[in-house]
């Protein structure tokens, strides 16, 4: 409960005042230093009053492809003379936005496609005091080729199971199906499954890992807005199969629409008996709520998650044991991403023959992936698992905007590192893409255009991981700095030739003691930009630090320097 306790002191005096978390110590016999320790973990959490107008700007990937800098740069310009109790201006991970970038949030309300003027009226009525209010496009529900029920009845794999209770034949089906993970390892689902069944605890839980916030990841916000049912249904079979009795949905803060809609959702089966102790008269039952992150991309690793939803600090723990034996509450815990959970109605409704005819080369099933980054129509479309990168890029998201030329592609933001424009038949699944040196992850691709410093991108990926690390341990905290601090170093101006071979060593070392000693996936995932832009685009950081010479025109150049550019390299 702790979060929705300091929420509601933050919404009260707009930062948590040191008087009122003792209050809270008192009134929940917790000690101060652990409230204190939780507050100052989450970056949504002020300890001390904000400005009246906090103004946060994405930097990352498909922002920063879009403008961010110069939007940044530009609002700092116009409120050069402002006092700093009037406004703040700084960076802010993902939100959530990446389809129409540049994205910012003033006093945490959250505004698409921003353009400078439009943040300077938010930020003036922010300072004349005004509530900020935040824009919600109204979204016309998308019919989906997942969705097995576009004009029948809902939820009618659950209320077959529920007569049937045949839950060994849906961890039969889910196994021939072949279903794997989506939020990004890919582990295969009835196996994770199958291992919560057979532990013998008779409390077990059911999470849904909605964090998505790794930039360029917003398939989950469309799976969420337009197939609800489909989620939720997904974890009422969870539930019964593996004999949980509770889920928690986990969803990131910034997702406010589709909180609403989930809510209704969650409500409208309790209504119907879908939900509830005893599910449509049964004496099986599976109780669903949500529960909203308070923030971080470090959330969506499925411990620290768990560690969240505890009310700790979102540190990721040590593994084995795997939430599968000891996750919520050391209880067993099946945890899956959204479109995971979408997959195993559509999988039960519609028979493994026609999941595995819905695959394009050989792949099974469908997928939704975000596109965006410098494409002409981003978006969230569902594609045949299989196709390729460029049917994509260039049938689904109308190619490369103002007609020009594909240079690199991120087939799952930083995490997947880029891959050059030559590669761009590759096929998207799990295999065709680890053999192309990058992974499917979690669908989120971001397209870079011929005008792109590929070594300024490897910076702002680093960057987002040094930025997120939650500083447990030491390869990571320490790791993800220094390189930070040499890629930034190497945008800058031209070096020794030496003193070039010596950091590719040292950069060599650190991103194998990262990969091989880090607590968790994102220590591990650090290098992977810069090691990938190393591979495919090394002549344009030899020219960086060799000659000193950006081929973009995006880093350090005198332009830059004097604060003159049209475009700006991230800033570390
Ligand atoms: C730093 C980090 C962030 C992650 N973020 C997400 C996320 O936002 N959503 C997600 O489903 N999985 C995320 N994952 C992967 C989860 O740890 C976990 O593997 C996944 O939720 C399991 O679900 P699946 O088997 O259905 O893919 C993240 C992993 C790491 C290391
Ligand atoms: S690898 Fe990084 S994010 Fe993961 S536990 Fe260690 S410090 Fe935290
Ligand atoms: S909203 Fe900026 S990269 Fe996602």
């Amino acid at each position: 409960m702790i979060f929705d306790d300091l929420r509601a002191i933050q919404l009260r005096h707009g930062f948590l005042p040191k008087a009122e978390l003792e209050g809270l110590s008192q009134r929940s016999q917790t000690p101060l230093y652990q409230i204190h320790s939780v507050a100052s973990f989450y970056p949504h959490f002020h300890l001390v009053p904000p400005p009246r107008a906090d103004v946060r700007v994405c930097a990352d990937m498909s922002c920063h492809l879009n403008g961010a800098g110069e939007l940044r740069t530009d609002l700092e310009r116009r409120f050069a003379n402002s006092k700093p109790q009037d406004i703040q201006i700084r960076d802010v991970s993902c939100l959530g936005r990446c389809d129409h970038a540049p994205a910012i949030s003033v006093n945490d309300r959250i505004f698409a496609d921003v353009t400078a003027s439009h943040a300077e009226q938010l930020v003036r009525s922010a300072i004349r005091g005004e509530t900020i209010h935040d824009e919600h496009p109204a979204e016309a529900r998308v019919v989906c080729k997942a969705d097995p029920y576009p004009d029948s009845e809902k939820y009618g794999v659950v209320r077959k199971l529920v007569q049937t209770k045949t839950w060994d034949d849906v961890l039969g089906q889910l196994k021939s199906s072949e279903l794997r993970g989506l939020g990004g390892a890919g582990f295969p689902t009835s196996m994770k499954w199958d291992l919560v069944r057979k532990e013998p605890d008779p409390v077990k839980y059911v999470v849904c890992n909605a964090d998505e916030s790794e930039p360029g990841t917003i398939k989950d916000r469309f799976i969420m807005t337009h197939l609800p049912h489909l989620l939720v249904e997904g974890m009422i079979i969870a539930g019964l199969v593996t004999g949980a009795k509770r889920g928690i949905l986990y969803i990131r803060h910034e997702y406010h629409l589709q909180e609403e809609i989930l809510g209704e959702e969650i409500r409208r089966c309790y209504r119907a008996g879908l939900l509830g102790k005893s599910i449509l008269g049964t004496p099986l039952g599976f109780d669903l709520e949500i529960f909203v992150s308070p923030g971080g991309y470090i959330c969506g690793e499925e411990t620290a998650l768990i560690e969240a939803i505890e009310g700790h600090r979102a540190e990721p723990r040590n593994k084995p044991p795997f939430p599968v034996q000891a996750g919520l509450w050391q209880k067993p815990t099946v945890l899956n991403n959204v479109e995971t959970f979408i997959n195993v109605p559509q999988i039960l409704a519609r028979g493994v023959e026609w999941y595995a005819a819905q695959g394009a080369n050989g792949s099974r099933g469908l997928k939704f992936v975000g596109v965006s980054g410098h494409v002409a129509r981003p978006g969230i479309f569902e594609v045949p698992m299989g196709i390729t990168m460029r049917e994509v890029l260039f049938d689904h998201a109308g190619g490369i905007r103002g007609g020009r030329a594909l240079k690199a592609f991120a087939p799952s933001g930083p995490s997947s590192g880029y891959l050059p424009a030559s590669v761009v038949d590759v096929r998207l699944d799990f295999k065709s893409l680890a053999e192309a040196g990058s992974m499917l992850g979690s669908g989120a691709i971001v397209a870079c255009d011929d005008t792109t410093c590929m070594l300024d991108m490897a910076l702002n990926a680093v960057r987002f991981y040094r930025n997120e690390s939650c500083g447990k341990c030491v390869p990571c905290r320490v790791g993800s700095q220094k390189m930070t601090d040499m890629l930034f170093r190497w945008t800058q101006s031209a070096l020794p030739e030496a003193q070039y071979r010596a950091d590719l060593a040292l950069l060599d070392e650190l991103s194998q003691a990262m990969a091989l000693t880090s607590i968790c996936g994102l220590g591990q995932i650090v290098p992977a930009p810069i090691q990938s832009v190393l591979k495919h685009f090394r002549a344009e950081v030899d020219a960086h630090v060799l000659k000193g010479q950006c081929p973009s025109g995006i880093c350090a150049t005198p332009a830059t320097r004097a604060g003159e550019a049209q475009r700006v390299g991230i800033r570390p």
